[in-house]
């Protein structure tokens, strides 16, 4: 990329090809979320959107340099993320209504920002994963964690509520789950968290995270990029369906048309024709 990411603190972003990787950068507190972090966050999720293969319909820019197609998110530290910032919370409690719904407005557009970004996203989980940083986890598109995870939607141990990050715990775990962790507001640990699809992979220690995420992220490159992008709209669509079934299905059909004429969906079924690589798929000897 040739243009200049927003200067963050307590986010670290890392730009690695295709790849872009954020670290929650304050292991002192955990990586608890406060306003500034939530910003940083927002602030960056929406610069490497911005610059997806997915959303510009291409591989790179004009001068060459790859646009993203995988976005990787880890914690700095003994934990992956302690939840939101308690004394913000706290604090909040004091504020106006209106302050109030500010903040909470700032957590929606972070999970949001999160769970409908344009890249393949992995997150990269070790410690606790509390809270808001359950619900991070609950966003990403693959988890990898480690044997000592412990992941609950904590907030009921507080008096409050999981409610910014229900949506999308709902959408990952199901009605059942989510209600009984919202209730038990209990740890989940390694097995239960892979049994329930909390995660999808449970590797021995921190040193074991980046080859796995290096093995889910070379598998997503022979994907098209539009084609992951489109999934995903594909399945928000489906999320938030609140017509009828016939209207369903016509949408459907027109994003299969529209897939089948785009320019990847023509590399991906001649390359496939010709029995060469499609353009997207990285080259091995490269
Ligand atoms: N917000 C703000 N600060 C937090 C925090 C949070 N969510 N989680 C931890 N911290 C702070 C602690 O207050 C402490 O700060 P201090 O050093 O200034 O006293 C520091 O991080 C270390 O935490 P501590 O509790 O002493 O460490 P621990 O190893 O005994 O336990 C946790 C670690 C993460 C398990 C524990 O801190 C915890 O349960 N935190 C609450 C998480 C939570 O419920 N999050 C959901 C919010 S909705």
């Amino acid at each position: 990329m040739t243009d200049l990411p927003p200067t963050t603190h307590l986010v670290a972003l890392t730009v690695e090809g295709a790849q872009a990787t954020l670290t929650l950068s304050r292991p002192d507190k955990f990586n608890a979320l406060n306003v500034a972090m939530i910003n940083e966050l927002i602030e960056l999720l929406e610069w490497t959107a911005d610059r997806s293969a997915g959303r510009k319909d291409a591989l790179h820019d004009a001068k060459g340099n790859p646009y993203f197609r995988t976005l990787v998110l880890a914690g700095e530290g003994r934990h992956f993320c302690a939840g939101a910032d308690i004394n913000m919370m706290r604090d909040a409690g004091a504020n106006t209504p209106e302050e109030n719904r500010a903040d909470s407005e700032r957590l929606d557009r972070l999970f949001h920002g999160l769970w409908s970004h344009p890249c393949f996203t992995v997150g990269a989980v070790q410690g606790v994963a509390l809270g808001g940083g359950a619900g991070l986890v609950a966003c990403c598109d693959y988890v990898v964690a480690t044997s000592n995870v412990r992941i609950a939607l904590s907030e009921g141990k507080l008096g409050i509520l999981p409610a910014v990050i229900g949506p999308y715990v709902y959408r990952r775990l199901g009605s059942a789950t989510f209600r009984r962790l919202a209730m038990m507001a209990s740890r989940v640990e390694a097995e239960e968290a892979l049994r329930i699809g909390f995660v999808e992979r449970i590797v021995e220690g921190v040193e074991d995270l980046n080859e796995a995420v290096k093995a889910v992220v070379d598998e997503v490159l022979t994907t098209g990029p539009s084609a992951v992008t489109l999934a995903k709209e594909l399945t928000l669509g489906f999320d938030r369906w609140n017509d009828d079934d016939i209207a369903l299905r016509d949408w459907t059909l027109d994003f299969t048309s529209r897939m089948r004429g785009s320019n990847e969906g023509q590399e991906g079924l001649s390359s496939f024709l010709e029995k060469r690589p499609p353009n997207w798929k990285p080259d091995p000897e490269a």
